[in-house]
């Protein structure tokens, strides 16, 4: 038996997720497959606890993983059930977090702009409300006056990253350094709105500022980037604490943004592309010349040599790493400022760290077509699409994979994998894989976050089943979709003498 994380095993290369063999799965739940490993979750969760209570030792420390990232009932009530809080982000997150039963004093109510019912809801049970625009403070004002508690607020800080200016990883556009393209995000308020906002708050006997909140997302895997967050943020907590009149914060949420440690965030741009691919395009602009037959014979030979895609075979840096520089960093920078941390709660959201890698999307092989002339080309088809993988197309995934039924199978030849839906669908476009057969199973790996829950229906295809595998428990969480629920939400007007669009 090989391990190739905490849940995952290839055993007599047959790929497992828990006890469960992939392929059995498959067959029990049908093709294609969402598959969440509770137990990962849960040793997600204890590491971040751990590994930031280890750092800041001074007051209390609560994780409070993104409910966007994976918001079903089930996978909210495993969070529940470690003693997590919930960072919500639209009154949907809300509803489901309070229905897993977490300490609303222990949700996050981020977004903007915030829904005026949104936030009176929000007050009413108690969550805690980032305060993210000026507009919004009435809002929360009047429904704590209504209902006759004092709100408790924190205001969403940005601060600037003036010391990180590499690429941002976001960035699809080409190269955009980070400190701007964290300024034009529209989360937090700049230093003056924040000032203003914290006044506000603290003259208002409806309102109590309990703290300050930020979160720039993973714009950047390193430590380095961390290290001036946390800096930027001690700046700038320091700055608007001074304009507040000496205010103290009890509670710091510092957001998200860990990478997964396969990190497949971006592993699809290769910002060297379009030179090579302007290369390749003028030479065989310039072969034509020689005849088709030379033409061909010289792309094959370049597409076999220069096209092909690798996930990333570097880890990101573990949990702990995280932990140490984040919770160092901001621990050294806010005493230097004359900030006492001593019993201040810090907060953190992760969302891509606690789920990446707690899920698995199966996929089976439904056909592969094999071009030989002009240039060689395999391209293997399967039966889920990018449209059921979209949270991480925004994001140009590439995953690493697994065939789960052969895994230890050489990989000695090129394919691109591509989905079911009309579009090129190129999940996985040029990458080293084994001859691949109708039938073989192909194992997604760390696509347990923003990937089942941005899936779509495009070409009307009803989305897959998603499973909650414990030991050797296997129970649906979230049930495949059949044509009626695709179709549920059409309306035929009676003018048009049929009822329903199918
Ligand atoms: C306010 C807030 N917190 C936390 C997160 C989670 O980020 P990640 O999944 O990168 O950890 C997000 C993601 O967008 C967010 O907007």
């Amino acid at each position: 038996m090989k391990r190739l994380d905490d849940a995952l095993t290839d055993r007599d290369g047959s790929l497992y997720i828990e006890e469960r063999q992939a392929t059995q799965l498959l067959e029990e739940f049908g093709s294609p497959l969402f598959v969440v490993s509770e137990d990962q979750i849960r040793r997600n969760v204890r590491r971040f606890q751990t590994a930031f209570s280890t750092g800041w030792t001074q007051g209390p420390v609560k994780i409070l993983p993104a409910a966007k990232a994976s918001w079903s009932a089930a996978v909210q009530s495993v969070l529940a059930s470690e003693g997590c809080g919930c960072d919500t982000y639209s009154p949907g997150e809300l509803a489901i977090a309070l229905n897993a039963g977490f300490d609303p004093a222990l949700i996050s109510v981020n977004g903007f702009p915030k829904d005026p019912a949104h936030v009176r809801h929000s007050v009413e049970v108690g969550a805690r409300l980032t305060i993210d625009s000026l507009e919004e403070i009435d809002a929360i004002e009047a429904a704590a006056k209504a209902t006759g508690t004092k709100a408790k607020v924190r205001v969403r800080l940005k601060p600037v990253l003036s010391g990180f200016i590499d690429n941002t990883e976001f960035a699809s556009e080409g190269l955009i350094p980070t400190d701007l393209a964290t300024l034009a995000y529209k989360g937090g308020l700049g230093f003056e709105e924040a000032v203003a906002a914290g006044k506000r708050v603290l003259a208002s006997p409806h309102l109590q500022l309990v703290g300050f909140h930020q979160h720039h997302g993973r714009h950047d895997a390193s430590l380095r980037y961390w290290e001036e967050q946390m800096r930027a943020y001690a700046f700038e907590i320091a700055r608007v604490c001074e304009a507040l009149g000496g205010y103290r914060p009890k509670e710091l949420d510092i957001g998200g943004g860990y990478a997964i440690p396969r990190d497949p965030h971006n592993a699809a741009t290769d910002y060297t592309e379009p030179l090579k691919l302007s290369l390749f395009y003028m030479l065989s602009k310039t072969l034509k010349l020689a005849g088709d037959k030379a033409r061909y014979k010289v792309m094959t030979e370049m597409v076999d040599r220069f096209i092909e895609m690798a996930p990333k075979q570097k880890p990101a840096p573990s949990i702990e790493e995280y932990a140490a520089t984040a919770t160092s960093t901001l621990t050294r920078e806010l005493s230097a400022r004359g900030i006492d941390t001593k019993g201040v709660m810090l907060q953190l959201e992760p969302g891509r760290s606690i789920h990446g890698n707690s899920g698995v999307h199966l996929t089976t092989v439904r056909g592969v077509k094999r071009v030989v002339t002009p240039v060689v080309w395999n391209i293997v088809a399967v039966d889920t699409t990018e449209f059921w993988l979209t949270g991480g197309r925004y994001e140009h995934h590439l995953h690493d994979f697994r065939v789960a039924n052969r895994m230890g199978a050489a990989c000695d030849q090129k394919a691109d994998i591509v989905g079911a839906s009309c579009f090129a669908d190129r999940l996985l476009p040029a990458v080293r894989v084994p001859e691949l057969a109708p039938g073989d199973v192909i194992a997604f790996l760390d696509a347990g976050a923003y990937q089942e829950v941005s899936a779509s229906n495009f070409n009307a295809l009803p989305r897959p089943a998603t499973v909650l595998v414990s030991g050797k428990n296997a129970d649906v969480i979230r049930r495949r979709e059949t044509l009626d629920d695709v179709f549920q939400r059409d309306l035929v007007p009676k003018r048009l003498g049929r009822e329903k669009a199918a």
